[in-house]
Parts: structure tokens; sequence; C-alpha cells
């Protein structure tokens, strides 16, 4: 066993998991072929209905959120598909090299990566290629910060071109807007580890009626992420058709039963408060947010470094004479941003605790901070009423 002690965890997943938690890890093991194992399944199905606010049909899969992600390139993607992609980060990059690799066609809307990618292109994209399949979209681009403020409108675009339309919710579902239904989201993908507040281990989907008669009708070539396989144990049996993580699908449970007790519309409110709050803060502490002002993620803060900061050197200091964990940047953005996860159980304590961590680093490291943060970040989460 190891000595860590617990560390607060503000980087954009895993995030922070209570002991509620991580103590349902250690129900005993039962057999994933009986009754104790088709009650767990069927419950932890129909709560993760109520958090993607759905009542499509749910997979989840025994991977981080890659694996969703990929399953839901793999069931919908067929050689010389037209998939639209606005792409302004590394997830939506990846997501758009996974298209490929199914053999689709990836058409990038690209944007600078401190905004996102406008409606209007999109539509725009639509116009010259009446024939595409798919839009698929990072809801909220970790690696840099952003989120999309017209997910609420993509299904205007899609449904006029017969379209797919996929989002990839790994880093904001449970803790931003994302009604699934209202929207009219076909694929919608999270991962346990983020807002959910659960350990890293399972990938959740809402699979609609018609994405899931195409899958049905033209089978993926894939065991593992294979969705109508998944369906099919569902409907005969209520099983998985792989061994399932049985201590992640506990714990799923139990953040499940957390979330829909603190309820999911205060959830996400706490989110946003808690965002604006360290937004605000920040700004007032002289640092500059990366993301411009209408494209700022509510779960993940990415915010450039001061001139002459080190990145190694904060987050070292943080991390060893604070125990708090913020996140560098990666890919274009390494070196360049650091980044909060402010997401899961996030609350007062965990803003104000980071605050203070990062006020009493820059001041060892001879760094200049206008204004500590704390007391603009204190107003701000007196709105926060429970
Ligand atoms: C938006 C987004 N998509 C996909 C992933 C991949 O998830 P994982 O690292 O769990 O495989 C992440 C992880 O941070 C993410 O933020």
């Amino acid at each position: 066993m190891n000595n860590l002690s617990e560390y607060l965890v503000m980087i954009p997943g895993p995030t922070n998991v209570s002991h509620r938690v991580m103590q349902a890890m250690t129900t005993p093991i039962i057999n994933h072929r009986s009754d104790d194992f088709r009650v767990l399944y069927k419950q932890v199905r129909e709560k993760s209905q109520k958090i993607f606010q759905t009542e499509n049909d749910m997979i989840i899969l025994t991977t981080s959120g890659t694996g969703g992600v990929e399953a839901a390139v793999v069931n919908l993607v067929r050689k010389n598909d037209k998939i639209i992609i606005p792409v302004n980060g590394e997830f939506s990059s990846r997501l758009s090299t996974m298209i490929e690799n199914a053999g689709g066609i990836a058409v990038r809307i690209n944007s600078n990566y401190d905004e996102v990618p406008s409606i209007e292109k999109i539509e725009e994209a639509f116009e010259h290629n009446k024939d595409a399949k798919a839009l698929y979209v990072v809801y909220n681009e970790t690696s840099t910060g952003t989120r999309v403020d017209w997910l609420n409108k993509a299904a205007d675009v899609t449904s006029k071109y017969g379209a797919y339309l996929v989002v990839d919710a790994v880093s904001n579902l449970a803790g931003d807007d994302l009604p699934v239904d209202k929207w009219n989201i076909d694929i919608c993908i999270t991962a346990t580890q983020k807002a959910i507040a659960a350990p890293p281990g399972l990938a959740i989907l809402s699979v609609s009626k018609r994405a899931k008669e195409f899958m049905i009708n033209n089978p993926p070539n894939t065991l593992y992420f294979n969705i109508p396989r998944f369906l099919k144990y569902y409907e005969q049996n209520t099983e998985t058709p792989f061994t399932p993580s049985l201590p992640l699908f506990f714990a799923y449970n139990e953040a499940l039963d957390m979330i829909i007790e603190e309820g999911l519309e205060n959830r996400i409110k706490r989110h946003k408060i808690c965002s604006e709050a360290f937004y605000e803060a920040l700004e007032s502490m002289g640092f500059k947010p990366f993301a411009k002002p209408n494209a700022r993620s509510r779960t993940v803060i990415a915010v450039n470094y001061k001139d002459g900061m080190d990145d190694k050197k904060f987050r070292g200091l943080l991390s060893k004479e604070f125990r708090v964990l913020v996140a560098g940047g990666f890919g274009e953005l390494k070196g360049k941003v650091w980044r909060i996860g402010s997401m899961g159980d996030v609350n007062r304590y965990h803003v104000l605790r980071t605050l203070s961590a990062i006020s009493a680093a820059a001041h060892m490291l001879g760094i200049r901070i206008d204004n500590d943060g704390v007391s603009i970040a204190d107003e701000k989460l007196k709105s926060l009423n429970h």
C-alpha cells in the first residue's frame, strides 16, 4: 500500500471522489450473471437516464471516456461517410482522427483554440456537404477550457439534413446543461471520473432509437465496443456481454444516488457558480483565462501563465506544499496554460482552498498577484444555497 495523504484533486478528471462513493467499491463481489447484478444494472441504467435527461437506451462500458467515444464512432461511421466536426483542441482533433480511422471522411471546421467554431460555420459546412451523415461535437473541449454555446440549436441544423447528432460530453455531463432528449441528441457520451465524481473506468452512452436501428441493421466490425450486442444482452437477460467492472458499477450507482439527492438542476447551478467564482477571482489576481468570454467552460478553467511563470515549478509547489493538484496544458498548449477542473463535488471549500494555495504558491515564486482572489470568490459563492 502507498502512504499518500489526500490531495485536493482539481484537475479536469479524475476529480475528488467522496468516501461514500469510494466505500461502495468495497461491496462484496457478486456474480455478473445473477439476479444480484441484474437488479443493479437495471437501476444504474434507469438512474443514468435521469442524469442524461433521456428515455433513450443506455450503454455502460467498462472503459475510460476514449472507449466510449470510440464506440460512438465505430458503431455509426462507415466507409466514406462524411462527418462534420468542429475542431478547437486536442479532444476534437483526436475525435476527427478516430472518424478517419473508421473509414469516414472528417469535414473539419477549425477555429482558434480559445474559441468555438460558430453554428453558422456548421450550417455552411452542411450546405456544402448536404450528404453528411452526422455532426460530431465535443461539447466541452477539456484541453482548452472551451464550451460550445450553441448545442441547444445543433439539432435544428442536423435534422434539416437528416444527419445524426453525436456529442462527447465526457467532461461536463452532470455539471452543465444537457437535456439529451430535448436537444435531440442521437448519441451522448460521458465517463464516470469527471462531473459525476466517481472513479475512472466506466463510459456511459445514450443511443437514440434511429441510431440504434442503424447499428442493428449495419452491425459494426468490433466485438468489445459492439453496441447492438450490449443492447441485445440487456434486452434478453439484463446483463452485459462481457465481465463488467463490478466495483465501478457499485461506485457509479452510489454517485448517481448522490446526484439525484442533490438534484440535477442544483448540481448544474453549483458548477456554474463555482466556475464563475474561479474566473472572477483569477482575473482579479491578474490571471487571464485562456478562452474568450463567450466560449468559457463551466467545468474546466484554462488560464494563461503570467510572464516568467514556470509550469513545472508552479504546479510542483501547489502539489508538494499545498496538496492541491491542478493540470498543465497539453498538445499545442503545453507550458502555455494551466487548467483547473471545477467539477464533481466542487464547492466553496474546493474553490477557496485552491485559490488560497495558488495565491501562496505565486507569492513563494515571486509572482506578483494583484489580489488574493478569495474574497471575490467567496462573494460569488454566497449564492450557493445548498
Ligand atoms: C472531452 C473529452 N473527451 C474524451 C476524453 C477521454 O477520456 P479518457 O481519458 O477517460 O479516456 C476526455 C478526457 O479528458 C475528454 O475530456
